[in-house]
């Protein structure tokens, strides 16, 4: 087995406006490779806080973080950047979209900050044709509706071939069919690519098609049983 991220007491605290809060208190996570591991949680308890952290985008924790065997805390800003942007694809809660830019240049952002490869725009134009956007390729972000953008996101986090995909509700926004076609997907990347999943998600669907569902409460990762994932 090959462990692809390694999270030991995270442990994580915003102090603003007088009030002080720790929605990450020592967190541990080990997740290896070809794992789809779901993570639940009440609004407010902290999962995309966790995500950021273990997505290397956040490093002001404390506990610590291996990432593909490196602690991410020895990388420096340019080595972190580089195996994010190689080895980690991310869906964000919010998509962070270019609204005015069309949906297949959306999906190769990507390529702007690494070498671009030839088949890029072929491997974009597949992704979207998969996610059911095959139509929209030259659309403006800005015309889509929610679910549309997320999967814009889907596809660009995809676009390099991730080792592992980090998303915050990837079906957050879609109807229960999209869903579906969404955690088949999901399925078939684990199964196929051997990808690495871990997905903030309410998806009863998801969480059973995943190897493993946690539950964040109290600052706490806490396992289910897989049929309380139900
Ligand atoms: N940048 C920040 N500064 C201060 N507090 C923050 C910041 N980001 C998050 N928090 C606080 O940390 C807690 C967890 O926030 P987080 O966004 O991780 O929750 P979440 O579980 O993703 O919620 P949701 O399901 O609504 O997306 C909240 O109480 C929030 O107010
Ligand atoms: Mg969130």
């Amino acid at each position: 087995m090959t462990t692809i991220l390694e999270a030991r007491a995270i442990t994580k605290a915003f102090h603003d406006d007088g009030a002080s809060r720790r929605p990450l208190d020592e967190v541990d996570l080990r997740v290896e490779r070809g794992e789809l591991v779901t993570i639940l949680g009440r609004s407010g308890s902290g999962k995309s806080t966790l995500l950021g952290i273990l997505g290397g985008l956040d490093r002001a924790f404390t506990g610590s973080l291996e990432l593909f065997g490196r602690d991410v805390r020895r990388l420096t800003d340019d080595e972190l950047a580089r195996l994010r942007h190689e080895r980690i694809g991310f869906v964000f809660q919010a998509y962070h979209l270019l609204p005015h830019l069309d949906v297949i240049q959306n999906v190769l952002v990507p390529t702007l900050f690494g070498l671009p490869r030839r088949d890029d725009r072929r491997r974009a134009r597949d992704l979207l044709e998969r996610l059911g956007l095959g139509d929209r390729l030259a659309d403006r972000v800005s015309v889509l509706s929610g679910g549309q953008r997320q999967r814009v996101a889907l596809a660009r986090a995809l676009l390099c071939d991730p080792e592992l995909l980090l998303c915050d509700e990837p079906t957050g926004n879609l109807d229960s069919e999209t869903s579906h076609e969404i955690v088949e997907l999901f399925g078939e990347l684990v199964r196929r690519d051997h990808l690495t999943i871990v997905a903030v998600t309410h998806s009863d669907e998801l969480a059973r098609a995943g190897t493993r569902s946690l539950r964040l409460d109290d600052g706490r990762l806490v396992e289910l049983p897989h049929e309380e994932a139900r």
